[in-house]
């Protein structure tokens, strides 16, 4: 790879990806997941998940893309040749490249909505705001013109932001927005822990009731694990190619999952508690659950309708560094095949989730009875993505990494103390893969 192309400083390569991890994922998908599949129950395999199963991924990911230095199919394809491995292996790279596409069709319909909201809060003289928001969201999914409207231009400014390169594209923006979104979604999560029913949401959030850990919810924490962290599928791996030789993976692994977990708690603290405190909100609503129940908060808010368009801003921004890390892996790839352009490749890319996300579009409205297994289009591209995709790509990670690169060679690359470098191993080797698998097969029970 051209030297020049490697990120300066360590800061660089942990505000991308904590921009790639940090998203919708915490936002709206942790909080609706949370509710949907009764809270402590979830959270606890959530964050076990996290623990046992991001950490080590992430950092084999890194390690991957950052000895390889090129695309995620590339590079996968480097450690194929330099340690004579069976081609089988490049099925990882694919497999993250369709996944990619498959998440950006609906993540780009969500965000869509999140950049609608902007200019949505509720109006000061209302005087049922909780009816209003529950009642504004639904209109808005009824109208599958204004999402489609949305849904283009979200797709649009990702392909436009990553034609550009993604350091220059966004690296310089992240490095501004990122901290006032943390400080915004701080300011937020105290507002509404003090305005509303903070205890209630601790213990539905904190104290699990074990009766509740079914196969279903079990998966779905995986999935979700393996979601917001963005693993599983490349983006991490894209990004690790730009990652300075000397900075060191484990440290920085901790901090991006530091983070991206702190996030998604404190948008849980954010959204519950006006949840508990607003009989016409339900925290088992699916999707719709953070467009239903902050702009509430925002209405009762000093200067509410400025705060609700400044978060809906950030969510929109912290989205576009999540989505442009999707398409990345694919683009560098098509690029550095010569295939296209990097412009023209991220416009075909673009054109064809933007194709598939109708389906999630329309899954709200005008395909609203189509059902599989009783789920609609996005749930069943959702589920797809989260709860297969990404842990096989997971599980594939940890195999070759694990078993097919001398230990010797890993210590050199990753900076752990003995102590955790045989742990970092045990985990590779056995615990994620046999906790993966064991996840599948309960939940195919
Ligand atoms: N993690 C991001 C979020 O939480 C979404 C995302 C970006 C992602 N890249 C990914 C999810 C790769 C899975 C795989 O919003």
């Amino acid at each position: 790879m051209d030297q020049s192309k490697i990120w300066k400083g360590n800061w660089t390569f942990v505000l991308a990806a904590a921009g790639a991890a940090v998203g919708l994922g915490n936002i709206w998908k942790f909080p609706y997941l949370a509710g949907e599949s009764g809270g402590g129950a979830f959270v606890i395999v959530y964050l076990l998940c996290i623990l046992f199963l991001g950490l080590p991924i992430m950092i084999a990911e890194i390690y991957i893309g950052r000895y390889g230095r090129k695309s995620p199919i590339n590079s996968v394809r480097k450690i194929i040749s330099d340690y004579g491995l069976n081609k089988f292996w490049l099925i990882l790279g694919w497999l993250g490249a369709l996944a990619g596409l498959l998440i950006l069709s609906y993540y780009s319909v969500i965000a869509g909505i999140a950049a609608s909201y902007i200019f949505s809060s509720i109006p000061h003289t209302e005087l049922n705001p909780a009816e209003y928001s529950v009642e504004y969201y639904s209109n808005f999914k009824n109208s599958p013109l204004l999402m489609i409207f949305w849904h283009s231009l979200f797709i649009g400014v990702t392909c436009y932001v990553v034609g550009k390169g993604v350091v220059d594209g966004i690296g310089k923006a992240i490095n501004i927005l990122m901290p006032i979104l943390f400080f915004l979604v701080i300011v937020l999560c105290i507002y509404s822990s003090l305005t509303g029913e903070f205890i209630k949401t601790l213990s539905f959030l904190f104290n699990p009731d074990f009766s509740k850990i079914t196969p279903g919810v079990v998966i779905t924490a995986m999935g979700q694990a393996f979601f917001t962290l963005s693993i599983g599928m490349g983006s991490i791996m894209a990004y690790g190619a730009y990652m300075p030789q000397e900075q060191m993976i484990g440290k920085t692994v901790l901090i991006v999952i530091f983070l991206d977990t702190l996030v998604a708690l404190l948008a849980g603290f954010t959204i519950f508690p006006i949840v508990f405190s607003n009989p016409e909100l339900s925290a088992f609503v699916g999707k719709g659950l953070l467009f239903e129940s902050l702009p509430v908060a925002f209405h009762s808010m000093p200067l509410g309708s400025i705060f609700h368009s400044v978060f809906f801003i950030l969510v929109s921004i912290a989205a576009l560094s999540s989505s442009v890390s999707l398409i990345e892996p694919f683009t560098a790839w098509i690029e550095e095949e010569r295939i296209f352009s990097r412009l023209n490749g991220v416009i075909i890319l673009g054109v064809i989730a933007w194709l598939i996300g109708l389906g999630t579009v329309f899954s709200d409205n005008i395909w609203a009875e189509y059902e599989i297994y009783g789920m609609n289009f996005f749930e069943v591209i959702a589920i797809l993505t989260d709860q297969f995709m990404l842990p096989l790509g997971g599980l594939l990670i940890c195999l070759l990494v694990g078993f097919c690169i001398p230990k010797i060679d890993l210590e050199r690359e990753i900076d752990l103390s003995r102590n955790l470098s045989n742990i970092f191993n045990i985990c590779l080797k056995f615990v994620a893969p046999v906790s993966v698998l064991l996840i599948f097969g309960y939940a195919l029970s």
